[in-house]
């Protein structure tokens, strides 16, 4: 069974990439996958979730806090490490690394490596390190560490905290002050700073278990930026040397428990706690929380081992990011892995990632909306400065709901001038999102409260923003939305986008029922959302019930992706390419290459096709497949996986299954875009983690739920014999199995009660403990 992923060999120019392929997690704390030895330059980081900074006028972006797993080794003196070998200032030759592994366990979100080094006598030293976040106490990491070798020696471990990180706009932390807290048990350091905007603390500690007893030395180093401990052994050849590294990070944001309010006394009793508790309970909480995560979520594959693997490295992806313990957070298009794209939550989040947690974590899904009521402020604020009405969401998200998205988001790379981009103004259909995101929760789950804890309102609001944004054309006699960038960048300031107007509309009609269900539940808060509204009920109704949206043609079936998109020059997407004069030059924009032409950054029409499966057959569904995917980019990688969705959708998985590949391998290949123009864009990418999986189950099994009934119709693609997942669906949990000729549902005894299901060209219901069995072959 595949789960766990793993490197041979150390490959300097691999540095990056497994920074992100393996990354650790739990929601409030990501910790890069880079080696215990790596520093700044190595982009070592401890994200925490929704903490952001600003110095001056650079870009507002999450901190990254000082680094609690800093550590450097040293045998008989000599430094070594997988990156110099150990050149400096020692005599005679640094030990040499002869073999180096770097693994992943995901199911229970391990981080391991493993590094044998060959020393001047010819000894050999391997060096193993253990590290997991921990999913039963979101502010601490547990590294183990030990060390073996063939000869003795004397071994240095130097270990600590180092303040002097990564950063892409920071520094972030202003000063920084060092601490050691004494008690029986030895030290504990901490490591703290304050950052520059709001003068946040951020603390880290660091407590550690060595039971090496009293005769090892032992110094304490207090530096600028980092406060370390040196520890000296006599290693005796074949005895192995473990120890553990308890780091705890907490910042003045975090207020809970005793010690809230002062960040370095949580850390520090943080720190303490889990030294008391000891590596393997901690590790045993932690692997029992992982445990219950793949119960509720893992998907079997059979007969593609490595597509199983990449869908299960998807889905870890996610949870290691995943909120569940906040709605104030949401999911940045980078998740926890650095400060890329400002550490900003953008519509991925809603329209990429929320099916999977729906589906499986419908708590997670709520505080990912939730999110959105919280930042409906920033989003109102955002409206009243264009002159709208309601609630214009930020294109990127921070803390505060107000847009972090600037007007220059690109650099020319020919002349190194920004570019005037028009993400921020003009991705208007964020707001359509966010309403629909929200709407899904609600009919996916059953469960009104968010709506009445303020969804309505948003939603509400958004739709108002679009009232005010439409415009009633009087010869055409409908309202049409103009000037908008859809989901294809290149093509910025365009009017009709088919997309944008099928979710206003989409908008419009979910504010509408989401108003009438507020008015039946709570009406005192249904009268105070309309006492004094600029925009009436009817309003919206007329807008919507007039709204021109884009069908398809009648003769070739193709949706035109926005007025005027055929007259644009059709040239092929090699050919484009081949006009480039630099391999990091943004195509779109005013003088953006793709800008003049049909080449699309993403899918845009074919996302609509997926959206709104019901309102399309299936020869309109491919007719536009075919058109739009020679001539899109996948310049995002939010683009392939929704081609997979539409190509199983209409019937040829085997179309899909590349796109799908592509998809859920793209954390592990490291293989996506890193530049645009000279801004570095790489990370991870928890859009297309969801996207896998939306491929997955949505795509190749087929599953819908429209709130009442579930549909399945299946489309595997060759190599899969079949595929099996837990689902969940109101109040009700499911597994659900497809094969290639049949395919069984079993819902859980302790469901409320029985699910209407249609398939295999049948209608039945699944009563709570129930297991069907249907034959799938079409007659
Ligand atoms: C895509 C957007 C996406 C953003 C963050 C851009 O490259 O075009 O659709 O929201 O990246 O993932």
């Amino acid at each position: 069974m595949s789960w766990v992923v793993k490197e041979r060999g150390f490959d300097p120019g691999r540095i990056t990439a497994n920074g992100n392929k393996f990354m650790i997690g739990n929601g409030v704390l990501g910790y890069r996958g880079t080696l215990e030895e790596f520093g700044k330059e190595e982009l070592t980081a401890t994200i925490v979730a929704g903490l952001y900074d600003r110095v001056g006028h650079k870009w507002r972006e999450p901190v990254n806090a000082p680094n609690g797993l800093a550590m450097a080794l040293r045998w008989d003196g000599a430094p070594f490490d997988v990156l110099s070998g150990g050149a400096g200032e020692h005599v005679g030759p640094a030990p040499e690394p002869l073999e180096h592994e770097q693994s992943l366990d995901l199911r229970h979100a391990v981080h391991r490596r493993r590094t044998t080094y060959r020393t001047a006598d010819e000894a050999q030293v391997t060096v193993t390190s253990e590290r997991f976040c921990s999913a039963a106490r979101p502010h601490l990491i547990v590294n183990r560490i030990s060390v073996e070798s063939s000869r003795d020696g004397i071994l240095t471990i130097v270990t600590g905290i180092d303040g002097d990180v990564w950063d892409i706009n920071g520094p972030h932390l202003e000063r920084l002050e060092t601490g050691s807290d004494k008690d029986e048990s030895g030290d504990v350091l901490t490591l703290t700073g304050w950052t520059h905007e709001r003068n946040v603390p951020v603390s880290v500690a660091e407590a550690v278990d060595d039971g090496f007893g009293k005769q090892q030395e032992r110094q304490l180093l207090r530096g600028e930026t980092a406060i370390r401990r040196t520890l000296r052994l006599n290693c005796r050849a074949g005895t192995t040397y473990a120890w553990t590294k308890y780091v705890s990070v907490f910042t003045g944001l975090d207020k809970t428990g005793e010690e809230a309010g002062d960040p370095r006394l949580a850390a520090i009793a943080s720190s303490r706690e889990a030294r008391g508790l000891g590596y393997d309970r901690l590790l045993r909480e932690h692997a029992e929380r992982w445990e219950r995560i793949w119960d509720a979520t893992d998907i079997v594959v059979e007969g593609d081992e490595e597509a199983q693997l990449a869908l299960r490295y998807s889905m870890y992806q996610l949870h290691i990011i995943a909120p569940d313990r906040s709605e104030k957070v949401s999911i940045p298009a980078r998740g926890l892995s650095g400060q890329v794209y400002k550490g900003a939550v953008f519509w991925d989040t809603e329209m990429f990632m929320l099916p999977f947690f729906l589906h499986t974590r419908p708590e997670v899904a709520r505080n990912l909306m939730m999110y959105r009521v919280h930042t409906l402020d920033g989003a109102r604020r955002k409206a009243a400065e264009y002159g709208y009405g309601g609630a214009f969401y930020a294109w990127e998200s921070q803390e505060t709901g107000d847009d972090a998205c600037t007007l220059f988001n690109v650099n020319d790379v020919f002349t190194g001038r920004p570019m005037r981009t028009y993400f921020r103004d003009k991705q208007v259909h964020i707001s359509a999102d966010v309403a629909y995101g929200i709407w899904q929760y609600y009919k996916f789950t059953g469960d009104e409260s968010l709506l009445l804890d303020g969804g309505a309102e948003v939603v509400w609001e958004c739709a108002v923003f679009f009232y005010t944004y439409g415009y009633f054309n009087p010869r055409k006699q409908r309202y049409e939305i103009l000037d908008v960038t859809g989901p294809d960048e290149y093509h910025e300031r365009v009017n009709n986008n088919a997309f944008t107007n099928r979710m206003v509309k989409l908008c419009l009609r979910i504010a509408l029922d989401a108003l009438d269900l507020l008015r039946d539940r709570d009406p005192s808060r249904y009268e105070a959302l309309l006492s004094g509204a600029s925009v009436r009920p009817e309003q919206i109704r007329e807008m919507h019930d007039s709204l021109y949206v884009p069908e398809p043609d009648a003769e070739s079936g193709l949706i035109e992706q926005f007025d005027g998109y055929y007259t644009l020059e059709d040239v092929s997407l090699a050919d484009l390419k081949s006009r480039m004069l630099n391999p990091h030059e943004y195509l779109g924009g005013g003088n953006g290459l793709a800008t003049t032409t049909q080449i699309l950054k993403q899918a845009d029409v074919v996302l609509m096709l997926h959206l709104f499966k019901d309102c399309f057959d299936p020869a309109v569904k491919k007719a536009n497949w075919a058109y739009y995917e020679p001539r899109t980019e996948h310049g995002s990688s939010l683009s392939s996986c929704i081609y997979a969705l539409v190509a199983a959708d209409i019937g040829v998985p085997d179309w899909a299954y590349p796109y799908f590949m592509r998809t859920a391998t793209i954390d592990l290949t490291g293989e996506s875009k890193q530049y645009v123009g000279d801004l570095y864009i790489g990370g991870t990418h928890p859009a297309a983690n969801g996207g896998a999986w939306m491929a997955a189950v949505l795509g190749f099994a087929g599953l819908r739920y429209d709130g009442g009934k579930a549909t399945l119709k299946p489309a595997l693609p060759s190599s899969w014999r079949a595929v099996e997942f837990p689902v969940r669906l109101r109040q009700g949990a499911y597994r659900i199995r497809v094969e290639r000729e049949a395919l069984v549902i079993t819902a859980e005894a302790g469901n409320p009660e029985p699910l209407p299901v249609e398939a295999g060209g049948r209608e039945f219901a699944v009563a709570p403990g129930q297991e069907i069995h249907v034959s799938t072959i079409s007659s």
